[in-house]
């Protein structure tokens, strides 16, 4: 990224910032996808998390607010390909939950944060491309607003408290003094 890119957009890339990604993966399948990608030695980004799930269809949508409202700047849910879910239909039932929250996310501003993908046990590779390419996506996107505006005013109004805490002791302790 150039550094007038970087000036322009402070938490996009640069300033060492790299995006922090939560990855639901299903036991069965995506999770030992990413297994192999590790024995196999694809390289791919330390940006992401990942959270083993019995099934993608496991994974509520007030998983990924909470994810989001507690900084994530990204969530991935990895499940198996249609036809092979081993609870039969899990990965379309959460086909269908991770498209209406996208939706509810849109209005936020929030649902490109939110990706679902298909990784099967021998898509090692896959697994691998995946977490680059939404690393990327992340990285355009910026670092999630949480962060960035709602963070750092909680951390001002806590710095505010705790100085008012204690110049209220120090008044306490001056008035016991005398
Ligand atoms: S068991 Fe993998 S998506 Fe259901």
């Amino acid at each position: 990224m150039s550094e007038e890119a970087v000036k322009a957009n402070p938490t996009q890339g640069g300033n060492g910032w790299e995006p922090k990604i939560l990855a639901f993966c299903c036991n069965w399948c995506s999770y030992a996808g990413a297994d192999l990608a590790g024995v196999s030695r694809f390289q791919y980004p330390p940006t992401v998390k990942i959270l083993r799930v019995m099934c993608s269809s496991r994974v509520e949508p007030s998983f990924i607010l909470k994810a989001l409202n507690d900084g994530a700047d990204g969530v991935l849910i990895a499940g198996c390909h249609i036809g092979d879910c081993h609870y039969i239909d899990g990965n379309r039932n959460a086909e269908i939950r991770i498209n209406n929250t996208k939706k509810a996310l849109a209005k936020l501003g929030f649902d490109k944060r939110l990706r679902l993908e298909w990784i099967s046990a021998s898509e090692g590779l896959r697994f691998s491309e995946v977490i680059r390419d939404f690393t990327e996506e992340i990285k355009k996107l910026g670092q999630n607003p949480v962060k960035t505006k709602i963070e750092p005013q909680i951390n001002a109004d806590e710095r505010r408290l705790n100085s008012s805490a204690f110049k209220h002791a120090a008044d306490v302790q001056g008035s016991e003094d005398k």
